[in-house]
């Protein structure tokens, strides 16, 4: 049976039949056409592309021309998944006009389905609202938000004593009501992720928040193993791409220096 596309309903729907919701990164057309290949709900152009792809150090660096680009790519590479583009740092933190501006660009121009804003506090609560009520669906990221880590102290697990954990519950409740139609919880304890996903109508997506959310998300190079640097324990490898391509790298040298490669096959003659 023809799979059919997954709209922001679906989601609200297989929250409510405890359904998990899938949702991994791709940055360019070739991942894109894998993700929807196997059948993934959400494809993430995340800011992520920041680390991942572009050699940053941080996604702070990320800017609007560099997503809107990856977001063209995957988008011609996506049939049937949601595609949610990721809004780089102060792209959104600005004002609500901006941020209505550069979220219709992901929409009209990059053919994204939604944007994904990180954090929560009462100004970016408002930004939200004013992007929901121009129509665009917004996705939103609390616990650990890359952009601000230097803020939250490093990239670290939040919401671990009681206080921290009851601001991020308060957070989830506002993003509910200002309009946001799913939230990432990116590391934080697994009870707390557990307790928000009960009491929020909206689905959550976990990435190093336990099973007890809505739904799973990695940044796909990392259950790949083809992340360059630290791994954080949240991650799965499913497998281990970095040492594949590097040995056929390696066997590439060598046999053009030892002439075996091209072999005859791989030649053409004069009839
Ligand atoms: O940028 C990204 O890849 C993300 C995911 C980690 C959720 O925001």
């Amino acid at each position: 049976m023809e799979r059919k596309k997954i709209t922001i309903p679906d989601l609200l729907n297989f929250k409510k039949q405890n359904r998990k919701i899938t949702m991994l990164t791709a940055y360019d057309f070739p991942m894109s056409v894998a993700l929807e290949k196997a059948a993934i709900d959400i494809i993430l152009v995340g800011d992520s592309l920041g680390n991942v792809i572009l050699g940053y150090e941080s996604t702070v660096p990320v800017t609007m021309d560099e997503m809107l680009h990856h977001t063209k790519a995957v988008s011609r590479g996506r049939k049937k998944s949601l595609l949610v583009a990721d809004m780089p740092f102060m792209s959104f933190n600005v004002t609500s006009r901006k941020t209505i501006i550069n979220a219709g660009k992901f929409i009209k121009e990059a053919g994204a389905d939604a944007v994904k804003l990180e954090g929560a506090n009462p100004d970016i609560v408002s930004i939200i609202k004013s992007v929901v009520s121009s129509g665009i669906p917004v996705m939103g990221h609390l616990g650990l938000t890359p952009q601000t880590a230097t803020a939250l102290g490093g990239y670290k697990v939040q919401g671990k004593d009681e206080e921290s954990a009851e601001i991020i519950m308060r957070q989830a409740l506002a993003l509910e009501k200002a309009g946001c139609f799913s939230i990432v919880f990116e590391c934080i304890p697994e009870t707390l992720a557990s307790d928000i996903t009960i009491k929020l109508k909206i689905p959550t997506i976990g990435i190093g928040a336990g099973k007890g959310c809505d739904g799973q998300v990695l940044v796909t190079h990392d259950l790949l193993g083809l992340g360059v640097g630290f791994t954080p324990k949240f991650v799965k490898k499913y497998t281990d791409l970095s040492s594949q391509i590097d040995s056929a790298i390696e066997n590439f040298r060598e046999e053009v220096i030892m002439e075996k490669f091209p072999a005859p096959e791989h030649c053409f003659k004069i009839k």
